[in-house]
């Protein structure tokens, strides 16, 4: 791609932050941002770099109506000798490429993808923040533009990508969280698009986590759609379970996130010896696991989460605590194993890191 930069005049760049501890999730963002459109008959053009700056769409645009809409979430992290790391970035290229086609939207290369984060974040680098357990939160986004209300697929689309310096995304940080187990509302059915990383989705699911943040908890756990009996996902992670020595997650059965957090638990804890079911797992079995002390700890994983304890789930009226609500010894390792090769402090022996440059 030959991209153009437009750098921000010196005088008009932002303050950076002062504390990063304090920067909390996705409410600070860099000076630049990237963009490119796609035209019916042109293709991709004019991939450019400028200031992180409200842009004018039209108020028939595809996206405003009918929610043609698809993100993604990766991170950079400086290592302590001040090289930048990418996290798997082109398996977020490649599912976003999935979500694109799913969608009925233009899907965006591949190595377009990979190539506009590297430039972009190298040229916003002095933003990664460098204290423990922060980093900077990628969003690429595609969406479907045009100016026609006709229920139909954009002719053009523009894909963006902003940069966000992040600190935890739970408020209680590397602690157990507590979850609300939902079995009144669903996310998604088998056949729709809950595989797709889709804005309507995440709308689909804020009433029911406001409730739950209501009544206190930090998100929910979904059950599956048809018999409310099948645990499925959290609000923004995927969920694993420690019943025995085992690592039991729910299979990717088309109606969850296909998370890259969770499949890079999956062979991390494989290569540890830890042996990983990924099936049907019923609420039901749980909570009798947790009641017997089978269950002995359950987490979160994902982009923004990177791996959360869960403390208990709330479940028909009663609540259900998980290793007394303490952080359990398989969710600590895998937590430190995960984040040491991700900020670049262990050897990546999987080829997940990608080195895009130096602070
Ligand atoms: N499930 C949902 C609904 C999510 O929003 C996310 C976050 O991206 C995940 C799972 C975890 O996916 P990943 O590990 O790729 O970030
Ligand atoms: C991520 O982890 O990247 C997510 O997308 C979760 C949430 C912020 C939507």
């Amino acid at each position: 791609m030959n991209i153009t930069i437009e750098r921000v005049a010196e005088e008009e760049l932002k303050p950076l932050y002062s504390d990063p501890n304090q920067l909390g999730f996705g409410k600070v963002f860099t000076d630049h941002m990237f963009t490119i459109t796609y035209h019916k008959g042109k293709g991709w053009v004019e991939p450019k770099i400028s200031k992180y700056e409200p842009f004018q769409i039209d108020p028939a645009a595809v996206v405003l109506h009918y929610s043609q809409e698809i993100f993604e979430g990766l991170k950079a992290y400086v290592t302590d000798d001040g090289r930048i790391l990418l996290f798997r970035p082109e398996a977020n290229a490649k599912r976003m490429y999935d979500s694109a086609i799913r969608m009925c939207m233009e899907p965006l290369p591949v190595e377009m993808f990979v190539e506009a984060i590297e430039t972009l974040v190298n040229l916003d680098k002095k933003w990664i923040p460098r204290a423990p357990g922060t980093s900077l939160y990628i969003r690429p986004t595609l969406i479907g533009l045009g100016s026609a209300l006709g229920v139909h697929p954009a002719d053009e689309y523009m894909f963006y990508v902003i940069l966000s310096p992040v600190a935890a995304y739970f408020k209680e940080g590397f602690k157990p969280i507590s979850l609300y187990v939902e079995d009144t509302y669903i996310r998604a059915a088998i056949g729709g698009v809950g595989n797709a990383k889709t804005g309507g989705n995440y709308a689909a699911s804020l009433l029911a986590a406001a409730k739950a943040q209501e009544k206190g908890f930090s998100q929910v756990l979904w059950l599956d759609a048809k018999e409310r009996k099948y645990v499925e996902e959290v609000g923004a992670m995927n969920i694993f379970f420690v019943i025995g020595k085992k690592l039991v997650t729910p299979n990717l059965g088309g109606s969850i996130l296909p998370g890259i957090t969770r499949a890079s638990v999956i062979e991390l804890a494989r290569s540890l010896g830890y042996e990983v079911e990924e099936r049907l797992i019923s609420i039901d079995e749980i909570i009798d696991g947790v009641n017997q002390g089978t269950v002995t700890e359950a987490f979160g994983t994902g982009t923004a989460a990177v791996i959360s304890p869960v403390g208990s789930l709330y479940y028909k009226e009663h609540d259900y605590k998980i290793n007394n609500y303490q952080v359990g010894p398989i969710t600590q390792e895998l937590y430190t194993k995960l984040t040491d090769i991700q900020y670049g402090r262990e050897k990546d022996q999987f080829g997940w890191v990608k080195e895009i440059g130096r602070l």
